[in-house]
């Protein structure tokens, strides 16, 4: 692999190869996802649920995100690391947008940022455009805006919603994101937005016909306890591994089985014969 992948790269992608984003938080974990060639690595703001235990992602801010951002960054030589802008960090107005769009560059050291939203945050898209940052859209199932969604619920169902959907898509592309992950939209509607725009189509519960995928780390690798979301694929079981891990040392550390002695330090034989 040679260095690594550039926004525009990713965007010239479309319709050459499938693309692939693992959001992550991080770096070893980083380290070992840049190393398996994930063309892109998004810090996401899912964070909150999945390392730092909130129930939604709201409550995450700037600072925790540029801590994560950093770690991933100085992970990676290869994958594109993507800032996802938390909750009431870009919506305000375009340079409170930009300030912090740029934070993720200059402090994260990230190489592009997301964030949620159509129509309403275009004014802020074209800014940090302009400003010589990559953005990276996101539409249908938006988390920070659950409370107005009404929970965690597929999005565009009727003919209405996702024709808003398809145009709101039309529109980010125009103001110049490089990319857009759709989130739990019917499959159809993600296959008629990859078809119509310039711009890769990342999904996530968007079906089969995106550009590109993307999945949480912990929900690949089956790090959680509970029900997996439906449109997750788990590739291990992490979980009852690190448990079963959990359970064999203390049992070993309880039987006097650990340390064995292939895991101890010992003195040299004439300063033992001194002791
Ligand atoms: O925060 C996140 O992990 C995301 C992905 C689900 C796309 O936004």
């Amino acid at each position: 692999m040679q260095g690594r992948l550039t926004a525009p790269q990713i965007r010239e992608a479309k319709g050459e190869r499938k693309l692939t984003m693992i959001a992550a938080y991080d770096y070893p974990t980083a380290k070992l996802l840049d190393q398996s060639g994930m063309d892109m690595l998004l810090v996401g703001d899912s964070l909150a649920m999945t390392v730092l235990g909130h129930e939604d992602t709201l409550s995450v801010g700037m600072e925790e995100m540029l801590h994560h951002t950093r770690a991933v960054a100085r992970a990676t030589e290869y994958s594109l690391v993507v800032g996802d802008m938390p909750f009431l960090s870009y919506q305000t107005s375009r340079e409170q947008a930009v300030y912090n769009a740029g934070r993720f560059l200059k402090e994260g050291r990230a190489q592009a940022v997301k964030l949620e939203g159509g129509r309403p945050v275009l004014p802020q898209v074209e800014a940090i455009v302009a400003s010589g940052i990559p953005v990276q859209g996101h539409l249908g199932l938006t988390p920070q805006s659950t409370a107005q969604l009404g929970g965690f619920k597929v999005q565009a169902k009727s003919a209405v919603t996702a024709g808003k959907l398809i145009e709101e898509a039309h529109a980010l592309a125009q103001a110049g994101c490089f990319s857009i992950v759709l989130e739990a939209v019917p499959a159809e509607i993600a296959e008629k937005v990859a078809e119509e725009i310039p711009v890769p189509v990342i999904g996530i519960g968007a079906g089969a016909a995106c550009d590109g995928q993307v999945l949480v780390f912990h929900d690949l690798v089956g790090l959680f306890q509970g029900t997996p979301p439906k449109f997750a694929k788990q590739y291990v079981n992490l979980a009852d591994a690190v448990s079963e891990a959990a359970s064999r040392f203390k049992t070993e550390v309880e039987e006097g089985t650990f340390p064995a002695e292939e895991h101890s330090f010992f003195l040299p034989r004439e300063e033992r014969n001194k002791l």
